[in-house]
């Protein structure tokens, strides 16, 4: 199977949970410490060998291409001011990745915008990574999405990434019938997006990473739209189901959700937790505020 080199970033929402901020701030740009979220679901991809990124935006996007452009003037100042350290922080941007843009002209959902990628990606298949789902590995474990492209390689079949959640949880996903294929590997029977909790298949959620192939697009291009005209993106991925060409893989690793606050506020405090200048400050503060609550 060929390798998966490319990788799709929908980027183009309006962040609306996250209202006021970002009338004029994406949400992608919201920092998880002192990096946008973005950056985080960037560098995942590049660490997967996804060096040819597209990232999918809309109007009111423009901080985006700004932040992966270089930035001549503060580049300036920091070497002026000997500031080598900041300086290779600022640069290493715009050596990242091969990043490119595609304007989704009308934010309806997730399977227009990949739509958006099919001269991008031609014959070749691809990451998706969302940019709320923030996945978080350590250790030996492969980046989120390398583990499901290894997966891809082996299989050439369409493979996304699944989590166990709590019954409560599962209104908030995309749920499957899932027959196990082997240690973290399942085939997927039905997929349905974000049902009840009374008609889940079962406890395993889909989270945004998905690695596929040109036949997305066909899948697309046949699935039914949904009553208020637009097609789903999970009915795309049930359309493959239903023929046996959708793969589950449990991947390895701790997922947050940078897509609601109070996750969001959680990811900004075990991050900070995981950096040593900030570790033994904020772990104090956790304490002393632990007592007084
Ligand atoms: C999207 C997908 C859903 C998936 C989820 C993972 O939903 O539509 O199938 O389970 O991401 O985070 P959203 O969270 O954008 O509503």
């Amino acid at each position: 199977m060929k390798r998966v080199k490319k990788a799709v970033i929908p980027a183009a929402g309006y962040g609306t949970r996250f209202l006021p901020v970002t009338k004029s701030v994406c949400k992608e740009m919201l920092p998880i410490v002192d990096k946008p979220t973005l950056q985080y679901i960037v560098e995942e991809a590049v660490a997967a060998g996804m060096r040819e990124i597209l990232i999918v935006t809309g109007r009111n996007k423009k901080i985006i291409e700004d932040f992966f452009d270089y930035t001549p003037e503060l580049d300036a100042a920091l070497e002026a001011a000997g500031q080598e350290e900041l300086l290779s922080v600022s640069k290493k941007m715009e050596n990242l990745a091969d990043i490119y843009f595609v304007r989704q002209k009308h934010p309806v959902g997730f399977a227009d915008a990949v739509m958006y990628a099919r001269s991008f990606t031609g014959d070749e298949p691809f990451g998706i990574l969302l940019g709320d789902d923030i996945i978080y590995t350590e250790g030996k474990a492969k980046p989120g999405i390398r583990q499901l492209a290894d997966s891809y390689e082996k299989t050439g079949k369409t493979t996304v990434a699944l989590m166990r959640v709590a019954d409560d949880d599962i209104p908030k996903y995309a749920n499957v019938r899932a027959e196990k294929i082997s240690e973290r590997l399942y085939s997927i029977g039905e997929i349905v997006e974000k049902p009840k909790i009374e008609n889940k298949f079962s406890n395993d959620a889909v989270i945004g990473r998905y690695v596929v192939d040109a036949g997305i697009y066909e899948a697309i291009g046949r699935t039914p739209p949904s009553p208020n005209g637009e097609v789903y993106f999970t009915d795309s991925l049930g359309v493959l189901a239903k023929e046996g060409l959708l793969h589950g893989y449990r991947f390895e690793g701790l997922r947050y959700d940078a897509g609601n606050k109070l996750d969001y506020l959680k990811a900004n405090i075990e991050f900070a937790l995981r950096d040593p200048v900030l570790e033994s400050g904020l772990r104090a503060y956790l304490k002393e505020l632990s007592e007084k609550l």
